[in-house]
């Protein structure tokens, strides 16, 4: 297997949630309220999955790598560009929020909450087509079989790692809070 296949499936369950989500601000639409439980979710989801999980292999692994290769100028812009929407990804995920618990607290509006939605659902899908159609095949021609291997072994131990990081987390900020 190619590394580019555990993230293209990645993909698959991203668009999932951003048809769900595109459900939900239709709902908001109709109903002028948020689905907060799903909200949660969606927060929840985006910051370990799309962000952690997801966007990390890309950039800690496969770009680490790519970016020690001498790639062609129409490959290094379009990199510098995913991680840009990685960026603009991970700090909307925040607005989103902060909007939320102001709109639930009575002190924000509900388009600070939607605008935030409609910035990533515009965003994701542009993001993985760049991805599957125009950058995850190309990059493979700088990377030798031993190299993609050695990626998809990396990618495997990155993935067994996280969960036991991610509730580590959970303990360590709990118990900042009591000391
Ligand atoms: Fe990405
Ligand atoms: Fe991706």
């Amino acid at each position: 297997m190619k590394p580019i296949g555990p993230l293209m499936w990645e993909h698959r369950l991203i668009e999932r949630m951003i048809a769900l989500l595109g459900a939900e601000l239709s709902s908001i639409a109709e109903t002028g309220k948020i689905d907060d439980h799903f909200l949660d979710d969606v927060i929840d989801f985006f910051r370990t999955y799309a962000d952690r999980c997801h966007h990390g292999k890309e950039e800690d692994i496969l770009f680490r790598e790519l970016g020690t290769k001498p790639l062609l100028a129409e490959h290094k812009a379009i990199m510098d560009g995913l991680i840009e929407d990685h960026v603009l990804a991970r700090n909307t995920i925040e607005r989103l929020c902060v909007a939320r618990q102001r709109y639930m607290a009575h002190q924000g509006s509900l388009n600070d909450v939607t605008d935030c939605i409609e910035i990533i659902i515009q965003l994701y899908p542009e993001h993985i087509e760049k991805e599957d159609k125009h950058f995850f095949f190309p990059s493979l021609q700088y990377l030798s079989p031993r190299e993609q291997d050695a990626m998809l072994a990396e990618f495997r131990e990155f993935n067994s790692k996280l969960i036991h990081e991610i509730y580590e987390k959970v303990i360590k900020a709990r118990e900042g809070k009591l000391e």
